[in-house]
C-alpha cells in the first residue's frame, strides 16, 4: 500500500496542474467511459499514474522546451542537477541552485519531482572519488542525509542508490569505492534517506535490469527481496530502460515489472529512451507498465531528440523541432487504452471477518477507508485510501482515533480537524469527487506510535 502515497501525490499534482487537467480528471468521474487524455500527463493521471521527463536546468530558458514540458508532463527528474557532483561539489559545501530551479519550475506547476540520485559510483565530485573506507562511508551517509533533508517534502521519490550492480553474468555488485566500504552500504543509504525524509518513496534504480532472465536483474531482485524480508526501508525499484541495439526491449519486461512488484514495492520506468523510437516498442513499454498495478509512472529521459544524452539515436518522443513523433501518438494511445489500477491485493485475511462493516458495503453507495502505516522509532506516516462504493461520491469524511501519544505534525491532500485522539479528515477541493469503485488517497505524518488504526468513512 505504500504506492498509495505516490499515487496521491501524483494525482494531486495533476489536479493542481491546470484547468485542462482538472476538467479531464472530473470527466473521469462524470462520464463513462473515461475521457481520453490529450496530453501524456493528463492521460497517465487518468490511470492514476504520472508521465515524467528528465529536465536540464540549462534548458528552462528555452521556451520551445518549456512549452512542451509544461503541456505534456506531470513529473520531472533533474537530469544532472541532483547528482553528487552537483549538490556537494566540495566536501561539506552544498550547492542546490540548479536543482532548486527545476524543483521550483515543476512544483509551481503542479508537477511532482523524482530525486536523482543520492548515492552512485558515477558523477562523484573529485573529493569523493578519492575517498575510501570509513571516511567515504560517513561522507556518503552525510551526503544522503543533507540532500534528502534539504528537499524534504518536495521530492516524491528518491533514487537513493543508482546502478550498484555489475553487468554480465555475475549477478553481483559492481566494484566501486562505495562498494568497497562494505556490502551494507546500500541499506545504510536507504536508512539514512528514510530518517531524513520519511515521506519520500525510496527507490533503487538501475539499467539493464529489464530482461527477467538476466543475472543482473535477478541480482537486484534478490537484494530487494532480502531488503523487504529484513525491513530495510525500500519502496520502489526504478528501471532506467535505456533500450538500444545492445540492450533491446524484450517481451519478458512485463514479467520483470510484475515480479518486482510482487515483492511489495512500486516499480517505475525512470529513464526511458528507445534507439530509433519505434512506435511499436514505445507502445509495448507503456502497455507493460499499465498491466502492472504497481507500475505507477513512466519517465522519458528528455523531451526532444536534441535534448537526449543519446541524441544520435533519436530515442525520444519529440523531434528536435518540437513536433510529435509517431512514438508520441503510440504512447498517448496506449495510455488512453490502459486500465486504471486498483491497489494490489493485500495479504489474504487469515480469519474471516467477524465485525460488521462500519461503512456501507459496495452496492449501497458510501465509501470505505483503509490505512497503511510506515512506522519508525518515534513517528510514522499514514496513507489513507478512500474508496467509493457502487455510486460516485462528491465528498468524504474519514474518522481516525489516534492512540495516546500520537500527534499529527503535517498532512497532505485532506483537511484536518484535531491532531490527537479523535481526528476527522475531509476531502480538499480536488479529491472530493470519487467515481464508483474509484479511490483517492491522503496522508499525514505524526509523532508517536500508530498501533492499529481503524478508519471510518462517510460519503457526502
Ligand atoms: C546522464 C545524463 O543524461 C547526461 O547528461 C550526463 O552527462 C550523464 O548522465 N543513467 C542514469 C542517468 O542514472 O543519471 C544518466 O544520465 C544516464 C544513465
Amino acid at each position: 500500500m505504500r504506492n498509495a502515497r505516490w499515487k496521491a501525490a501524483s494525482r494531486a499534482a495533476v489536479a493542481l496542474a491546470g484547468a485542462g487537467a482538472l476538467v479531464a480528471g472530473m470527466a473521469l468521474f462524470t462520464t463513462a467511459p473515461a475521457a481520453a487524455g490529450t496530453t501524456l500527463g493528463a492521460s497517465a493521471a487518468e490511470k492514476n499514474r504520472y508521465f515524467g521527463t528528465a529536465v536540464a536546468a540549462g534548458r528552462l530558458s528555452d521556451s520551445a522546451y518549456t512549452t512542451i514540458l509544461n503541456r505534456e508532463f506531470n513529473s520531472v527528474t533533474p537530469e544532472n542537477e541532483m547528482k553528487i557532483d552537483a549538490t556537494e561539489p566540495q566536501q561539506g559545501r552544498f550547492s542546490y541552485g540548479a536543482a532548486e530551479q527545476i524543483v521550483n519550475h515543476a512544483r509551481s506547476r503542479g508537477m511532482s519531482v523524482r530525486g536523482h540520485t543520492l548515492a552512485w559510483h558515477s558523477q562523484q565530485p573529485s573529493w569523493m572519488e578519492s575517498m575510501s573506507g570509513t571516511a567515504l562511508r560517513s561522507a556518503m551517509l552525510n551526503h544522503v542525509t543533507q540532500v534528502a533533508t534539504h528537499f524534504r517534502g518536495q521530492v516524491v521519490a528518491w533514487d537513493v542508490v543508482n546502478e550498484a550492480f555489475a553487468d554480465g553474468s555475475s549477478g553481483g555488485r559492481r566494484d566501486s569505492n562505495l562498494q568497497r566500504t562494505g556490502n551494507d552500504w546500500i541499506e545504510a543509504a536507504f536508512r539514512a534517506a528514510r530518517a531524513a525524509d520519511p515521506g519520500a518513496k525510496l527507490c533503487y534504480n538501475d539499467y539493464n535490469t529489464d530482461n527477467w532472465t538476466h543475472a543482473k536483474t535477478q541480482g537486484v531482485y534478490n537484494m530487494v527481496r532480502d531488503f523487504k524480508a529484513r525491513g530495510v526501508p525500500i519502496d520502489c525499484v526504478g528501471f532506467q530502460s535505456h533500450f538500444n541495439n545492445e540492450s533491446p526491449y524484450v517481451s519478458n519486461y512485463r514479467t520483470t515489472l510484475s515480479s518486482f512488484a510482487a515483492l511489495g514495492v512500486d516499480v517505475q520506468i525512470t529513464e526511458l529512451d528507445i534507439q530509433g523510437a519505434s512506435a511499436a516498442t514505445y507502445r509495448s513499454v507503456v502497455e507493460d507498465c499499465l498491466a502492472v498495478p504497481r507500475c505507477n509512472g513512466i519517465t522519458v529521459w528528455g523531451i526532444r531528440d536534441s535534448d537526449s544524452w543519446r541524441a544520435s539515436q533519436t530515442p525520444l518522443l519529440f523531434n528536435s523541432n518540437g513536433s510529435k513523433k509517431p512514438a508520441y501518438d503510440a504512447v498517448l494511445a496506449a495510455l488512453n487504452n490502459g486500465t486504471t489500477p486498483t491497489d494490489p491485493p493485500t495479504d489474504p485475511p487469515t480469519d474471516p471477518p467477524t465485525d460488521p462493516p462500519t461503512t456501507p458495503p459496495p452496492g449501497q453507495g458510501g465509501c470505505t477507508a483503509t490505512v497503511s502505516v510506515n512506522q519508525w522509532t518515534g513517528g510514522f506516516v499514514a496513507t489513507v485510501r478512500v474508496t467509493a462504493g457502487s455510486s460516485a461520491i462528491s465528498g468524504w469524511t474519514v474518522g481516525i482515533a489516534l492512540p495516546s501519544g500520537a500527534t499529527v505534525t503535517n498532512a497532505w491532500n485532506a483537511n484536518r480537524s484535531g491532531s490527537s485522539g479523535a481526528t476527522s479528515w475531509t476531502n480538499v477541493a480536488y479529491n472530493g469527487r470519487v467515481g464508483a469503485g474509484q479511490s483517492t488517497e491522503y496522508g499525514f505524518q505524526a509523532n508517536g506510535t500508530a498501533g492499529t488504526i481503524t478508519p471510518t468513512c462517510t460519503a457526502s
